[in-house]
């Protein structure tokens, strides 16, 4: 069907005077004795277009002018008589598809609760587009960041045998039906599938470091998997992960490019979606906008997790979880941390090894390694990261220090054992860092089918 999208319609001044064909969705309907207004949306803008019905010389079918019907609309373009940009008078409107009265996407106000209970129809919705529009433009900026740096783009696989994080959390990938016959775990997977018990991946690190110690930077961009049962407003089963990783690289490079990426991105998202960011900041979290160009413009914090653990220690009175060295940190830590006592995103660094990832760079004291998470105002952590352990014999007393299987690693420890280089990298939490611009506070509204414990809708 050839028609115009509403952006250009409404945006483009040099539509005025021409012929045009939008289609859209009908979001309100307003009729007086001579005129009636349509609005439309059509998903490529947050302004809807105004279309001018002439009720003297155009008949309109009244399905044409019920919330939610589609239709196409014929009529010339003309500057809009109130606001600026153009609207639309009709000449021909016709009915695409009707939309009857039960509806569930309803002029007033609903809640984010009410319509996560209706995923297929949300994006229907202000909010739900924008957010969506706002993920797009995200999503293409962080391929720019790396494109334009010299990054190359990689596909880890997503099914794996290897638990990168070993926090077992691990989905598992199976073809074979309950047997209880079998006298072993190996046994049993051994008629499997892959013949190994096999899994969706957490991360794909572990793939990433294979091709940075070969192409130099790298970074993948895909879902990456947990069985996590916390049903938080920050954790999903299903959640993508930006995943840079750097040769010759340590923990300050990782830092610095972690910092520069974010503020990269925050800037592409405020430059190429002005109206829903505007939106959000009106309707979402007041002062959003403010807090963005400031994250943008100011240097974040770096705190040694040590540092970190002695400011947290003077108020454990207000913590659920009172903290001491050793401890791993909880969501009201974290918060408390970027919240009251920096007020602005914070790299908290070199964290005790027992509580970080074997693959973690070992530090001189021997307690720590060059670790770090960043946090940020509102969700916590929303990037981890590290410098890795370069050293074989170093990586091996972890693995075997954590009781893992030494022999799913060899390919990894390969890495150490053939020209074995400093690097490093992070991952980036994708809709946690939507969250963070949108001030959506839930993540599965930011998740176009949000996966949880007891969740697959
Ligand atoms: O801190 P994590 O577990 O680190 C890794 O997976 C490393 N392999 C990354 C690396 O160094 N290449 O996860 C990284 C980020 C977290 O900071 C968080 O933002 C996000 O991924 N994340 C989740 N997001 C949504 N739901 C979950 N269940 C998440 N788990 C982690
Ligand atoms: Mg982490």
């Amino acid at each position: 069907m050839k028609h115009l999208d509403i952006k250009k319609v409404l945006r483009d001044a040099d539509m005025v005077g021409t012929e045009a064909v939008v289609c859209g969705w009908v979001r309100t309907f307003r009729d007086s004795a001579q005129v009636a207004f349509l609005e439309l949306a059509d998903g490529t803008s947050f302004s809807k277009l105004q279309v001018v019905i002439d009720k003297n010389t155009l008949k309109v079918d009244p399905e044409c002018t019920k919330l939610g019907a589609s239709v196409a609309v014929k009529g010339t373009v003309v500057k809009a008589y109130k606001g600026d940009g153009n609207e639309l008078n009709a000449t021909e409107v016709a009915l695409l598809g009707a939309c009857p009265p039960d509806y569930p996407i309803q002029k007033k106000r609903t809640t984010l609760e009410f319509l996560r209970g209706i995923p297929h129809l949300r994006l229907r919705t202000n909010t739900f587009a924008a957010v969506f529009r706002v993920r797009s433009v995200a999503a293409q900026a962080i391929h720019r960041y790396f494109h334009e740096r010299g990054y190359y783009y990689i596909n880890a696989p997503l099914i794996t045998a290897c638990d990168c994080e070993g926090a077992g959390e691990m989905f598992r990938v199976t073809t074979q039906p309950w047997n209880s016959a079998a006298k072993s775990e190996e046994e049993y997977y051994k008629n499997d599938f892959f013949g190994v018990k096999a899994g969706l991946s957490v991360s794909g690190q572990l793939e990433g470091e294979v091709a940075a110690t070969a192409l130099g930077k790298i970074y993948t961009f895909g879902p990456s998997f947990r069985a996590e049962n916390s049903n938080t407003t920050r954790h999903l089963a299903e959640f993508w992960h930006v995943e840079p990783e750097i040769a010759f690289a340590e923990l300050p490079d990782v830092i610095e490019i972690a910092e520069e990426m974010l503020k990269y991105l925050i800037r592409a998202v405020l430059a190429e979606c002005p109206e829903e960011m505007k939106f959000f900041d009106s309707f979402v979290e007041k002062g959003l906008i403010e807090k963005l160009n400031h994250v943008a413009n100011s240097d974040f914090a770096i705190c040694p997790y040590t540092e970190a653990i002695e400011i947290l220690k003077k108020e454990n009175a207000r913590f659920q979880f009172p903290v001491e060295w050793g401890s791993d940190l909880q969501s009201e830590h974290e918060k408390y941390l970027t919240e009251i006592v920096y007020k602005r995103p914070v790299f908290v660094t070199d964290y005790p090894k027992e509580i970080k990832s074997f693959y973690m760079k070992q530090n001189a004291d021997g307690k720590t390694v060059a670790a770090t998470d960043l946090l940020v105002p509102g969700i916590g952590e929303i990037i981890g990261g590290s410098e890795r352990e370069a050293d074989l014999a170093k990586l091996k007393a972890a693995i075997q220090a954590r009781g893992m299987d030494m022999a799913s690693y060899k390919q990894y420890l390969d890495l150490r054992t053939f020209g074995t280089v400093p690097h490093g990298g992070f991952g980036l939490g994708f809709e946690r860092f939507v969250m963070y611009c949108t001030g959506i506070e839930n993540i599965r509204d930011v998740t176009l089918f949000p996966r949880s414990a007891k969740n697959i809708m």
